[in-house]
């Protein structure tokens, strides 16, 4: 029996009578500061890029991109996670043009930066996989697996040109064995202490990154099955959780969120770091695609899947809604 007893006068529902009775009761709120843009700058081209996949979404020009961080501080959005595109003729094995000082995910950090200064938590995805040419987030061993190890000196480097490029945060994302620590020593040894890290911490081998591939250009052919997690392992992930936190995680994160809300909660249930979610593409796609068919009321269920995420533990939430979001946060609707 539930502590009220029987008592027929205990009535849930006066909670919920106004909107100002069930504004002044609501457990979770969003604000803008929690939110977090992912943004694409692609190299060579002159106009943005729409992607099909995700409308609304496009791979921008360095110029259209500082206009993006812009408005992004406008709206009171709390970071800006940046993805880089090289040009096809760049790709190769190793990845290269991610370690490449003057590459576009380096020339994108600089040119944000400028742009926003300390007003926007600058962060950059730490992975080779937009860079190689076989698609995969590390180096290939002869083969033709995904070296560990070799891909960790590959990603110390990367965390080197980045935090020289002025990122405040590095988002290493390759789900390599040992990577949160390589990164933070290789930050550590070029005096860059200060620059944090967002641990893509419990990333599953989701199909709900579809449309990403689309979004970077992606050139794999295979999957990520061994090194992403498999989606129907959720005790892993206090696993993965337990070594990034040792190895010097500032931050962890949960990707996607919506099928993995259990695995944020138990997460959000170990740590006491903050904990990032990350509203994937697929989810992305899925409402808009919805809501463009009139199957579904689009800002409710957008708002509605962010605070689902909140709920079940977020601190901050990557998203591609996040200036449109945090600008009707702050008109208040
Ligand atoms: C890897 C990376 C991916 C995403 C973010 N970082 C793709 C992947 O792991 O296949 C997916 C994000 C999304 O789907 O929105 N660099």
């Amino acid at each position: 029996m539930s502590v009220y007893g029987n008592h027929p006068g205990t009535r849930p529902r006066r909670l919920r009578t106004t909107p100002a009775m069930r504004r002044m009761v609501s457990e979770h709120r969003l604000h803008p500061a929690e939110l977090i843009l992912p943004a694409f700058v692609r190299d060579g081209i002159s106009e943005p890029v729409p992607v099909s996949s995700m409308p609304g979404v496009v791979q921008h020009t360095r110029d259209t991109l500082r206009k993006a961080a812009a408005e992004a501080v406008e709206a009171g959005v709390g970071g800006i996670m940046l993805f880089g595109l090289p040009e096809e003729a760049e790709k190769d094995g190793t990845g290269s043009a991610g370690t490449d000082p003057d590459g576009i995910l380096q020339r994108a950090i600089r040119d944000v930066r400028s742009e926003v200064g300390d007003d926007l938590v600058v962060m950059s995805d730490l992975c080779l996989d937009e860079f190689t040419d076989h698609g995969h987030c590390g180096v290939l061993d002869d083969r033709g697996r995904v070296d560990n190890d070799a891909t960790l000196e590959r990603y110390a480097e990367m965390a080197r040109v980045q935090a020289d490029a002025g990122v405040h945060t590095v988002g290493p994302s390759g789900m390599m064995d040992g990577q949160v620590r390589v990164v933070r020593e290789a930050l550590d040894g070029a005096g860059h202490q200060d620059v944090s890290i967002l641990a893509y911490t419990a990333k599953y081998a989701s199909a709900f990154f579809g449309p990403f591939r689309e979004a970077v250009n992606s050139s794999l052919s295979g999957d990520r099955k061994t090194y992403q997690q498999d989606p129907a392992n959720a005790r892993e992930s206090l696993r993965e959780l337990a070594l990034d936190l040792a190895e010097g995680a500032d931050m962890v994160m949960v990707k996607p969120a919506l099928p993995y809300l259990d695995v944020l909660r138990r997460v959000a249930d170990t740590v006491d770091v903050p904990i990032g979610a990350y509203q994937v593409s697929g989810e992305y796609a899925m409402i808009e695609a919805a809501a463009a068919n009139g199957w579904l009321e689009r800002e409710r269920v957008i708002e509605e899947s962010l605070t689902g995420a909140k709920r079940a533990g977020a601190s901050v939430i990557l998203t591609y809604w996040a200036t449109e979001v945090a600008l009707r946060l702050s008109r208040g609707e």
